[in-house]
């Protein structure tokens, strides 16, 4: 007998099928299948022969293969008891469960006293698929891995896409050609990291940012995770995600892997990229406010850092507002005795040698201003020399003798005294004070894995969400050491990277956007000569890159000249008058012919109207620029196409291309097909192209 089921969200079908009361495996996942397709001769035309050197019966690629029924790869549990004795697990059906678009399977192990539970929920408008799996015994067991359902990946497919990253140049993709074995990414440091961004793309034969087919998973835990994605010797591909392995590290009875985010698309890596950036936006992150605008931000920490005197924040505020900033962020330095990073963290206490009338006057000149106020914590860290630590040296992670980060320790957060402890400083803080935003750091690594570390980071960010609703959250590991859905789900806003080089920044955003929407992400202007690659760019560039995301300054506006003053004023002047739109809009990344042009098409959702950002990071090899095919617009309309910034072309553009002295007027079919011819510039800039149907 053969059990069947399909789940889908209008893009894609995905079915699963099993023998008798076996776990099931996919046997089909892409394009929609007809409603009346016999699941059942799927399944029996998915089997694979046998051949010489095979067992007779050849071993499911299950939703958890396992161990038990010989299968020849990973297994998706890997299980000890008590004792410390292996147990391997065989299940079968008990139940399932289906609605329109959720399917929950329940699996049973007698003999070992364990219930597996897969759960599957399908988005129609998003596309997204979220799945996951739990594990119940009835005993105490150890746990070193267990994956959210198994899926395969394809076959007709040459390389996959996984992220690699660092400080300052995070969502670096790497491209790695399918061979027998396993590709393992593992984030060893309890946080999803700039390392292993918890996400994979597996493009299929010739696909493009703009064409064919691509599938993609993301897993949303910010604890550190593990993917495999592993090629039998038989073929077959299958691809694994979970927590960092034994990040689980106390015998319990139940446990679950966070939610996997898949999606197939047929429209290119944007296809993939649409769906989670949509899924992110819409479903995922809670707005305390959602029909209030993304403010535009400025943040201190690069232009004072630790160096907290009111009157120059209250200077360096005035100017911040006359530029457009809506919202001030005081980072890094208000509380303790912090005047460098040796010192204080954990004793979130208004500095009084700073502020002796506490934070009021500084926020009462900002709210003066018509910006609302933000503010730095680091909850999960203390330092040795803190009265925290002098008092409860107790509630630190991990041995005494650890290597110190940034001179810092991290707090045990599986402690409840320890949540106690930072929910009362920070409700407190938040309660004294008409504060609207928190951005919240974690500068260093965990000495290791620890998912109660991450269950109880959740649960303190859970209960201040609860009890400040109004509060938004702002996710900073160092820059983008903690992106992820999980974390998404708690707060509003990612902290990139640490880089605000606008070239660096064009880059990471570009390849980020394979994942995150604009609202999401955060993008400032840095100082004129970056803090942290010693570059000097133009300001037009620098402020069209943070005009990308959702934008904000981070210099101290008292370095900037009338120009550069103006430059940024204009464009965050345009980014306030677009970003009602933006805010919601699908970023597709372009197909550029010319290697050295980064650029992508932020499209309307009723593609009525559209933006391009087109960044020349390098030096081109040809003369003139290539023409830029636009994607996703209606062939049959026709759009206007204005170049915003046609003002900046240097004077060695010596021709006349359209778009420098007015608009080109073509159908979408043109736009995409042609696509549009830039001027000349020089590199290290940006043209911005908007279009709107007519
Ligand atoms: C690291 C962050 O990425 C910076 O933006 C800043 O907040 C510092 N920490 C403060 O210590």
């Amino acid at each position: 007998m053969t059990h069947t089921y399909r789940i889908d969200t209008g893009r894609q079908t995905l079915v699963l099928a099993a023998r008798n009361t076996r776990l099931p495996q996919v046997v089909y996942w892409g394009a929609p299948l007809p409603a009346d397709e016999d699941l059942a001769m799927l399944h029996a035309a998915h089997a694979i022969d046998i051949t010489g050197g095979m067992l007779d019966e050849n071993p499911d690629l299950s939703l958890c293969p396992e161990a038990s029924r010989s299968f020849p790869g990973q297994p998706g549990l890997i299980l000890r008891d008590a004792g410390g004795a292996p147990v391997l697990a065989m299940f079968s059906l008990v139940d399932a469960v289906q609605t329109a678009t959720d399917l929950r399977l329940t699996y049973r192990d007698a003999d070992n006293g364990l219930d597996l539970i897969c759960t599957f929920l399908s988005d129609p408008e998003t596309h997204i698929i979220t799945c996951q799996t739990a594990l119940n015994a009835e005993y105490p067991v150890y746990l070193d891995w267990l994956a959210a359902p198994v899926l395969p990946a394809p076959q007709h497919s040459e390389t996959m896409i996984d992220i690699s990253g660092r400080w300052c140049g995070e969502f670096q993709l790497a491209h790695t050609p399918w061979s027998a074995g396993i590709r393992l990414r593992e984030s060893r440091t309890g946080r999803s990291g700039h390392e292993h961004f918890p996400g994979l793309i597996v493009p299929c034969h010739g696909a493009t940012n703009t064409q064919g087919e691509a599938y993609a998973f993301h897993y949303g835990w910010s604890g550190g995770h593990r993917m495999i994605a592993e090629e039998l010797a038989d073929g077959r591909r299958q691809i694994q995600w979970g927590h960092a392995a034994g990040s689980d590290t106390q015998a319990a009875t139940h446990f679950s892997t966070a939610p996997l985010y898949i999606n197939y698309s047929d429209s290119g890596l944007n296809g993939c990229a649409v769906a989670f950036q949509r899924h992110l936006r819409d479903r995922i992150v809670t707005w305390p406010k959602p029909d209030t605008p993304r403010p535009v931000h400025y943040n201190c920490w690069e232009a004072v850092y630790f160096d907290h005197k009111l009157p120059v924040l209250k200077d360096i505020a005035t100017r911040a507002a006359a530029l457009g900033a809506e919202r001030f962020v005081l980072d890094d330095g208000w509380f303790g005795r912090r005047d460098d990073d040796t010192t204080s963290l954990s004793d979130w206490i208004v500095d009084a040698r700073k502020y002796p009338q506490g934070l009021q006057p500084l926020i009462a000149h900002i709210h003066g201003l018509g910006m609302t106020f933000g503010l730095w914590f680091e909850p999960e860290m203390i330092n040795e020399d803190s009265d925290t630590y002098r008092t409860h040296p107790g509630w630190v992670l991990g041995r005494a003798d650890q290597t110190r980060g940034r001179q810092q320790l991290v707090l045990n957060m599986a402690l409840p005294a320890v949540r106690e402890y930072l929910y009362g400083r920070i409700a407190a803080i938040l309660t004294d004070h008409p504060i609207d935003y928190i951005k919240w750091d974690h500068n260093r690594v965990l000495p290791m894995p620890d998912a109660a570390q991450t269950r109880g980071t959740y649960a303190l960010l859970d209960r201040l969400r609860v009890d400040f609703p109004a509060v938004e959250i702002e996710s900073c590991a160092s820059g983008g050491g903690r992106i992820d859905f999980g974390i998404l789900q708690r707060t509003q806003r990612v902290w990139l990277s640490d880089s605000n080089d606008a070239l660096e920044r064009l880059r990471i955003q570009h390849d980020a956007a394979l994942f995150l929407p604009m609202a999401v992400t955060g993008s400032h202007v840095g100082p004129r000569i970056c803090h942290t690659s010693g570059r000097t760019l133009d300001m037009s560039l620098r402020a069209w890159v943070a005009a990308q995301r959702h934008m904000g300054f981070e210099m101290d506006p008292r370095e900037l000249t009338d120009h550069e003053a103006a430059v940024l004023s204009k464009v965050t002047g345009w980014w306030k008058q677009n970003r009602h739109w933006l805010h919601s809009a699908d970023i597709l990344r372009l197909d550029s012919a010319d290697p050295a042009v980064i650029a992508e098409q932020q499209l309307a959702r009723d593609k009525a109207r559209f933006v391009v950002f087109a960044g020349k990071a390098a030096t081109s090899t040809q003369i003139v620029p290539r023409p830029l095919r636009l994607t996703g617009l209606d062939g049959q309309a026709r759009y206007r196409v204005t170049l915003v910034n046609r003002d900046e072309a240097p004077g060695l553009s010596r021709g006349a291309p359209l778009l420098k002295s007015g608009s080109l007027v073509a159908s979408g079919t043109y736009l995409m097909q042609h696509g549009v011819t830039l001027p000349w510039s020089f590199p290290d800039r940006i043209w911005v192209l908007q279009g709107e149907s007519l």
